[in-house]
This record gives structure tokens, sequence and C-alpha cells, in this order.
């Protein structure tokens, strides 16, 4: 029994579990009624799902809104109905599309939310087998592994090779005509690619359509910029797309397409052309040599066991896939075996969705505050009612802009979907309407600092809202413990904390005052032994000789990070050289361009921010360059270390190196790290959990892809290979 699959504190229950127990729990109505209320709720998810592309819960609470059902069900035959959504399959189409009845049902999956279940459903089968099975089934039952693709359902029909029509599931009987749009998907062909006496009457081909990651980012890239609202998760965005009434619109997103099961096929569904196909993967092969996409982690294993390790495998890395999974799908290889199990009402008896721990969840957002940056940047974050999501408490989410927080329209009092995928930040997806309380209003930028009382200002043109107040003591702690993180000056043993209570006894005003601390003065600190006043003392002392690079990202000016602060190391001696050169010529500087001019002369030009500098140079802080070499004599640049002029992008964790550190010695050696690839890029590190989209884009411009041993190399040498 695996541990990832269990969420923490919930006595070893899976959460589908947990909640459906909870709703239970909290219900007291009887078993009758709640069924009926259970079933209109139900409905009422499920068109929002399927039908509007819009859903209003996390998937999570509605399959716990289906196995309190379902339970319920079992508990109570009398209560049972062919109309419960229990026996159905996704929603009735809508009437805006042509309908289109399926000449082979089209069924959903029974979900196992624990290894236990899955278990379970192996038990299941193996009773089975010993009513219907053969006896070299009885023995030894093979599976195929597939991801279960989170997108939509589409029955393609090709008559004569053509494609002819292609329909969404609908309710598993009738679907939705969608076929302009879907000949828009690259993907899926408009002829099958099989020898001309291979090509079946009939073949209908099923699979899922979805929307890669990349691209659902770069849409809502789009929508942003357009001022639109940003979609929600990939599934609903692909869903969106298909089901437009104008396929030019759906041509407009680059949708794709994985083929995973043969409907009707002339041949019976034994396959296509009489040509009998005696396995699943065998029919898949086939449906590959027609040219239709087949996954390419699909696996056929031998026992239980075999499927547990793929279902782990698959959970491990979902997140290194350039489209959204949100489970495994486990089929009974031999067909011939799936025709005698059958089905229930509603799902094969030989398939089960084994289906990963949600990452979406809802929970109330208690209230919208403000956080203020070191550079003065207020930003609005979500204060949650804490939650479990993809294993982890979330309590927390920044809701990064006024214009994110307007689009999104989310309010104090809203429940709210919070998604947390993977390594990522979690996020607030956005408001459950349906759930908004009677008197609630949009939420408005506060006019003043939390910090400091002062007015927060934003300015023309801009998304991002200031305080403009450079003694807010909000400001003061961000900017002194930036000043003193790892990535900067790196003073060990100076963290938020330690800062704040520097800030109060009034022993620091701003970061120069660091190097005039004495040990007296923190040794009378709560929490100082003299021993750690002493070690930070020798910190504070040790971050004389950081040079300009790291000084330039410490000063938080505007603009400026680790890539800007080598570059203008690069190419001026010292900061006195910096502060008087020039707009123009700091713009000329290569990666440093007119915005971040300006910014970093408008902080130099602060009578203030240059006091700093005079006190910082008094205490004995380096102002010199660490990377400027002079030109030789030819006028030439020497070179100034292996990877000058070159672009090293990392992604994932690496065992040796923080992030800071690995870009901190591209940097080093005269390289960039900028955060994305491009055709420019010399060279990806690719760490632990690397991003997907990084790594399909690298793989897609052919980009050298190195691990950690490579990247060392790269380091010594300057090569990538
Ligand atoms: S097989 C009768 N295989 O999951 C079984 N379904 O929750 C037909 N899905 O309606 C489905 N990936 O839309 C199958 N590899 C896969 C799948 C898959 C995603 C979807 C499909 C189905 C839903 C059921």
């Amino acid at each position: 029994m695996s541990e990832d699959v269990r969420i923490e504190g919930r006595d070893e229950e899976p959460l589908v579990e947990a909640l459906a127990e909870e709703a239970e729990a909290t219900t007291t109505a009887a078993p009758g009624d709640r069924v009926e209320e259970l079933r209109a709720q139900i409905r009422y998810h499920a068109e929002r799902y399927h039908q509007d592309d819009a859903p209003e819960i996390a998937d999570a609470e509605y399959d716990a809104l289906v196995m309190e059902l379902r339970r319920l069900e079992e508990e109570h035959p009398e209560l049972a109905s062919d109309a419960s959504p229990t026996v159905q399959v996704g929603a009735p189409p809508s009437p805006a599309f042509a309908p289109v009845r399926h000449s082979v049902r089209m069924m959903s999956l029974d979900n196992a939310f624990s290894f236990e279940e899955l278990t379970a459903w192996g038990q299941r089968l193996e009773r089975l087998l010993a009513d219907v099975g053969s006896d070299a089934e009885r023995g030894q039952v093979a599976f195929v592994c597939e991801p279960k693709i989170d997108g939509l359902a589409l029955s393609l029909r090709y008559e004569s090779g053509e494609l002819v029509r292609a329909a969404t599931r609908g309710d598993g009987v009738t679907g939705e005509d969608v076929t302009a749009n879907v000949r828009t998907i690259a993907a899926i062909p408009h002829r099958l690619a099989l020898p001309r006496g291979e090509i079946p009457g009939v073949l209908e081909v099923r699979g899922e359509a979805y929307l890669p990651v990349s691209a659902f980012e770069e849409l809502n890239r789009r929508q942003e910029q357009a001022g639109l609202k940003r979609f929600a998760n990939p599934r609903n965005s692909a869903a969106g797309s298909l089901r437009q009434k104008d396929p030019a619109v759906t041509a407009s997103r680059p949708l794709s397409f994985f083929a995973y099961q043969v409907g009707e096929a002339d041949g019976g569904a034994a396959g296509p052309s009489g040509a009998a196909l005696a396995t699943h993967s065998a029919a898949l092969e086939l449906l590959a040599r027609a040219g239709l996409p087949v996954n390419s982690s699909v696996e056929v294993v031998h026992d239980l066991d075999e499927v547990y390790a793929y279902c782990h495998r698959a959970l491990e890395h979902r997140h290194d896939l350039d489209y959204e999974i949100d489970g495994s799908v486990v089929k009974v290889d031999d067909l011939a075996l799936q025709r005698r199990l059958g089905s229930t009402s509603h799902a094969p008896r030989w398939a089960i969705a084994y289906k990963f721990p949600p990452e979406e969840r809802t929970t109330l957002l208690e209230a919208i505050l403000i956080s203020i940056g070191r550079t003065g940047r207020a930003t609005p974050f979500a204060q949650l009612r804490p939650v479990v999501d993809a294993g982890s408490t979330v309590g927390l989410a920044s809701l990064h802009n006024e214009d994110q927080v307007r689009l999104k329209d989310v309010r104090a009092g809203d429940t709210v979907i919070v998604r947390k995928a993977g390594d990522v930040i979690p996020e607030v997806v956005g408001p459950v309407l349906a759930q908004r309380p009677a008197d609630s209003s949009p939420w408005v930028f506060p006019s003043t600092c939390p910090g400091c009382g002062g007015p927060l200002v934003r300015l023309e043109g801009e998304s991002d809202t200031y305080c403009v107040n450079v003694d807010c003591p909000h400001q003061q702690r961000q900017r002194i413990s930036h000043f003193a993180a790892r990535s900067a000056m790196d003073i060990e043993g100076l963290g938020e904390q330690r800062v704040a209570q520097l800030l109060a006894a009034g022993l620091v005003h701003d970061v120069a005052d660091l190097y005039s601390l004495e040990l007296g003065q923190l040794s009378g600190l709560e929490g100082f032994a003299e021993i750690s006043a002493r070690n930070l003392v020798a910190a504070i002392d040790a971050s004389r000789s950081r040079g300009m690079t790291r000084l330039l990202v410490a000063l938080s000016i505007r603009e400026v990070g680790p890539t800007i602060a080598a570059a203008l190391a690069g190419h001026l001696p010292d900061l006195d050289a910096l502060v008087a050169a020039g707009e123009d010529v700091l713009a000329a500087i290569d990666g440093v361009g007119p915005t971040i001019a300006a910014s970093v002369v408008a902080f130099f030009a602060s009578e203030r921010n240059r006091a700093v500098l005079d006190k910082l140079r008094a205490a004995g802080v380096d102002l010199s360059s660490d990377r400027y070499r002079p030109p030789d004599a030819s006028g030439e640049p020497s070179a100034v270390g292996v990877l000058v002029g070159k672009s090293v992008v990392i992604t994932g964790s690496l065992e040796r190196f923080t992030r800071e550190e690995a870009e901190a010695a591209v940097l080093e050696r005269g390289g960039k790290s900028p955060g994305s690839v491009s055709k420019r890029t010399f060279a990806v590190v690719v760490g632990a959990e690397p991003g997907a989209s990084k790594l399909t884009k690298a793989e897609s411009l052919g980009i050298p892809q190195l691990d950690e041993a490579g990247f060392v190399h790269l380091l010594e040498t300057g090569e990538a290979g």
C-alpha cells in the first residue's frame, strides 16, 4: 500500500471516500430524501461539466456525491432506479448540435480511488473469471495499462477509410455531431493510413481529445492580454474549444487526440475486416498503424502487482507530460474475455479507472489581503479556510494583481476552487458562483497600505500597484531580508523573523545599518544566545566582499535580478561607474534595454538610495565588479568565461545546487539563465520533476538536455555533451 495515494491525517482513508463520509455524517435526512437530493445535485453538476464545460465543483467533490449515492442505493435497494445518475453516463447532448446515435453504447468507467479498491476490482474479476473464463484464462490474465487522459471522449467514424462523422459521448446513447470541428484537429487523420486491402468498411475509433498543457498556458496568456477571463483548466478549455458553433474557433486552438478503443468495426467487435483482433493491445497497434495517435506509455502487464507499479509510476510522473492525466485505466487485454465479462448498467466489468488523488478542491475564501514586497509592490492574496490539496494543506494563495482579481471576480465569502498541481504554487482557479452569498460585492483594491497606512498607487499602463513610502515597515522588512538572502549577500542566520526583531528594536533602518551592528546590541535581544549573535556578526562581516553582481541583486532595484545584475557588472567596473552612467549607456548593454535602464537610473536618482550606497561604501562593502574585464589591446573584449554568450535553461531540482546556485554558476561563467526555452537556448539542464512545457519545447527545437553530471561538465568546459 502506497503512502502517496493517501492524505495525511485522514486515518489512511482515501480523500474522496472521506469527503463522501463527511457529507453523510452531516446529513440527517431520511435516505429516500437524501437520494433524491443527491440525484438532483449530481444531474445539475453533470450538466455544468458536460454541457457548459464550466464545472462549479471540483472533480473530487463530484465523485464524492456519486459515491455517497451509490452507497445509499446499495444499502437501500428499494430506492434504486434506472433513471439514477449512477446508472447513466455523462449528460444529455446539447440541442445546439445535431444528435448522433452511437451504434455501440459509449460507456463510462468505474473508479478506484485507492490501491485497496483496485485490489477489490482484481478480486471481483477473479471471481467472475471462475464463472466465465476457460481454464487457461483463470490462470493468468494480461492487462493493458493506459494513462487516463483528462479531456473529452470522441467517437470517430471511418467508412471505407474516410472520416465521415465525429461525435461527443453525450449520455452514452446519443452524442453531439462535432464533425466539422474535429476535422480541424491536425492529429486526427481524415483518411486511414492502411494498405488498400486492409481498409475496413466501418471502423469507429474512440479516444480522448485534449489541449496540451503548453497550449493551454499560451491560450490563457492570450486571454489575459486581451483582458479576457482565463480558462480554468485544460479539460474545460478543450471541451469548450471543441463544442463550438464555428469550426474556425476550434481550428485556432491546437487540440490533439489519443485513440484508446475500437468501437463499431465490421467483422464485429472482434475486429475490422474480419481479421479478428484477439486483444485490445492488438487493436491499439492497428489504430497506430492506421495513423491515429496512440499514447506511448500504454503497457501490457501480467499481474496486479505490475498494475500497481504502473499506476505508481504514472502518478509520480503525471506532471512530466504535456497533457493532463487524472489517473490510469486498466483493461483486460483479451477481447473474448472482455465480451464474456460484459458490463454493468453504465461501465464495463473488464476495465477500471484508478483515479489519482485530487489536485482541485473547493474551500471558503475568508478574506482577500495585501502583502507588500521589497520594491513596494502590493500583491493581493487569498486567505483560505485550510484545505488538504494534493497531499499538503493550502491556506494562502496569491491572486497576483488587481486585474487578475477582477477577471476571476473572487470575493470574500465565496466558495472557490483551489488547485495545486505538482510543485506548482497553489492557485485560486475561480469562484463557485452558485454558492455566492446574496450580499457579496466585488472586491476593491484598498487605497492605503496595510503596513504604513500610506497611499497605494497604480501607475498608468502598469498592472501592479505600489506602496510608494520607502519607510514603510513592511517594505523595509522585505528589503532587508532580501538583501541577506542566499541569492543576494548570503548572510546566514538573518531570516525574516530576525530582521523584524532588528527593525522593532530600532537597531537597523536600512540595509547599510547591518554593517554597524555590534555584538552587545544583538545579545540583548530575545532568542539571541552569545554564539548566534557572534555568528551573525561574522556572517555580516563576510558579506562585505560579495562584489557588485550580488550587491546589485541585493539592493531591490525594480527589474534587476541575477541576469541583469550580471550584465551590468560585466560592462561596468564598479557601482560608482554605474551610478555615473547615463540611461543610454545602460540601455545599450546586451539584455538590459530602456525599461530596465530607466528603473536603474531612477533608483540611484533617489537621494536616499545614494545615501545608503555611501553608507555601504563607508562600511567597507566591496562595490567593485566581480565580472568586469577591460577590453584588451585589440579592442575586443577578452573571454570572460566558458559560457559567454550561451543561454542555459534550468528546470527541475538538482541535488548539488539550489536553483539560485545553479543560475549563479552559469552567470559567473559569463552565460545567461533565462526562465524559458527558445531557439537561442544552448542547453537545458534537467533535474528532478522538470517543467513539462520546457522539456517539450527543448525536444521540439532539438536543444541538448543535460543531467546534473552533464551540467557540471558544461560548467567546466562550456560544452554540452
Ligand atoms: S476506455 C468503456 N481509456 O475516461 C470504456 N477511457 O471516466 C471506455 N478516458 O469516458 C473508456 N483516457 O472519456 C478509456 N485510456 C483511456 C481513457 C479513457 C481517458 C476517459 C473517457 C471515458 C472516461 C471515463
